[in-house]
């Protein structure tokens, strides 16, 4: 299959550049210390190559990606780093002899492992970003509150959201020190194995996380590509030109709702200046001195946030050049 036969908007992974992106993740941070975050990619047969890169240990954020996961033989250990108050879905995964490990950061959670057959909790802890997680000082009272109702707490969690995207690396560095602080301190009262923090952004400077949480950077998108990290943008929304304006500008079919617009717009690969998305159509306008495009042209976009673009669409294709290698579906969509 060549790229012109797709229909377009299309999902696009370039081959190289993915493995490019799992080789320097894999040399930073090898094996257990990196726990791939699959929100990112939703796509089992990614998470494949992954544990080709060495990694077994996963990261979910929904249900539906923890059931998937295992469902596939990807079961070694999947650590759903989200609050839920009904875990019976996740209590039959365990039934059928996966790890799942859950977030608790409230004695309603708790009890909602503990009812749903979910036997392993990380104490989920507040080290900045304003969503979930207890205070610091209140994770050791939550440790024992779980052991106490028959729990095993493997140890504590804390996503540095609000510092990942920061595009100063120093300001990044000082700032998620100040967090892991937070989060060793609740580690102390909590005791377990575990410390599981970080994302793409600092994933080579959260030094204190005993693995990294990191998502994005096997695809990357425009917010991260910023930052001055060594991974490459290995993902575009293919999009077909479906109408030329003589006044300058062309239209392509890939709107907002093939797009995770919430970075911004995403960029046309070959730099032409983006005007705005609606909800089918992008419009842009070719770069001073180039040809300009005809109706029927291929263009490629480069979305500013993988995750929410990749929950847009249904296939992701693999492809070298204009030759399809692989078509892969996104299987851990939904909730
Ligand atoms: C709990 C958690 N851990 C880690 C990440 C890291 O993801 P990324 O690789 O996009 O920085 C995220 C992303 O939002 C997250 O929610």
């Amino acid at each position: 299959v060549n790229t012109h036969q797709l229909q377009t908007p299309a999902l696009v992974v370039d081959a190289g550049g993915l493995q490019h992106n799992l080789d320097t993740m894999a040399a930073a941070l090898p094996g257990g210390r990196l726990r791939p975050h699959v929100k990112a990619h939703k796509t089992t047969a990614l998470a494949r190559r992954q544990v080709a890169a060495g990694h077994r240990t996963f990261t979910c954020a929904t249900i539906c990606e923890v059931e998937g996961m295992a469902a596939a033989g990807l079961g070694d250990d999947l650590l759903l780093a989200n609050e839920v108050v009904d875990a019976t879905r996740l209590g039959r995964v365990v039934a059928t002899g996966a790890r799942v490990t859950l977030a608790v950061d409230s004695e309603a959670t708790i009890d909602a492992a503990r009812d749903g057959g979910v036997h392993e909790v990380l104490i989920d802890v507040n080290v900045g970003l304003p969503r979930c997680g207890c205070a610091p000082e209140d994770a050791g009272r939550l440790a024992e509150m779980a052991n106490a109702k028959g729990l095993s707490v493997r140890g504590v969690m804390g996503y540095e959201g609000h510092i990942v995207g920061l595009p100063d690396r120093e300001q990044r560095a000082h700032l998620v020190e100040g967090c892991m602080q937070l989060l060793l301190q609740a580690h102390q009262a909590v005791g377990g194995e575990l410390v599981s923090a970080g994302g793409t952004g600092t994933y080579d400077l959260n030094t204190w996380a005993g693995e990294i949480q990191a998502g994005s950077y096997v695809l990357m998108d425009t917010a991260y590509a910023q930052l001055g990290l060594p991974f490459v943008n290995a993902l575009t929304v293919l999009a077909t030109v479906i109408s030329v304006n003589p006044a300058g500008w062309a239209v392509a079919d890939c709107g907002l709702k093939a797009l995770g617009m919430d970075h911004g717009n995403p960029r046309m690969a070959d730099g032409a200046p983006v005007w705005f998305c609606s909800d089918e159509h992008i419009t842009f306008a070719p770069t001073e001195g180039s040809p300009g495009y005809r109706v029927g042209d291929r263009v490629a976009v480069v979305p500013a946030h993988v995750d929410p673009t990749i929950a847009y669409h249904q296939t992701m294709h693999v492809v070298d050049g204009d030759a399809v290698l692989e078509s892969w579906a996104v299987d851990l969509r939904g909730w």
